[in-house]
């Protein structure tokens, strides 16, 4: 592992889980749910930092109704899988939830302990509303109550990476959502 693995990260992919395309049409059809059930609405999207980063940045141009942007970092530890852990805010949205339904978005469901933890700290700010849109859905995993609202797409619990999705913060730029190499993250 190491930078010059950078040089073709397709390289480093067991199999391509999600192509541009695949991506392209699941981020139409996200949009299209979204300015559905939102039209009229104050709308603010928050994006959770990093993952989310692409994602946001699709999903919000094909989006026909207006919003608002916001940004949060988030870590979690005490175990980090389970509703009794913490969450550390490194950055917090600076808007008044006052009158705003509130999207938040995250790259993916995996324990849900992140996005639980940060969905219930923006319904105690007085928000109309908090919903919770995810690109991937690693439902097997799931350890804290919580669905996401709007779903891109269920994946298995494979090392899934690209489109926002990281291996020790690499492969985050790949377009696409690939499954990495066990050698890879085994360091062979
Ligand atoms: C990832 C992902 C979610 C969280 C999901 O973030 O972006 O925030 O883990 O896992 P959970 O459902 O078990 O809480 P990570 O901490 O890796 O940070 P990143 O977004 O900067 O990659």
């Amino acid at each position: 592992m190491g930078y010059i693995n950078m040089v073709d990260m397709r390289k480093d992919m067991e199999c391509i889980l999600f192509s541009e395309e695949d991506i392209q049409n699941i981020v139409n059809r996200v949009a299209a749910e979204i300015d559905r059930d939102y039209e009229g609405k104050k709308l603010l999207v928050v994006g959770v930092l990093k993952g989310s980063f692409i994602f946001m940045a699709d999903l919000v141009r094909q989006m026909k109704n207006k919003c608002e942007l916001e940004f949060m970092a988030v870590s979690s530890y005490g175990a980090g899988t389970t509703s009794s852990g913490q969450l550390a805010v490194k950055k917090d949205i600076s808007t008044d939830l006052t009158g705003y339904d509130v999207l938040l978005i995250e790259d993916i469901l995996d324990s849900g302990f992140t996005v639980s933890k940060v969905k219930e700290m923006l319904q105690q700010r007085n928000a109309n509303s908090v919903k919770v849109c995810v690109f991937l859905d690693k439902k097997e995993r799931r350890t804290v109550d919580i669905e996401g609202d709007y779903v891109g797409a269920v994946v298995p619990d494979a090392f899934v990476v690209g489109y926002g999705l990281d291996y020790a913060q690499l492969y985050r730029n790949l377009p696409y959502v690939g499954v990495l190499k066990k050698e890879i993250y085994e360091g062979k």
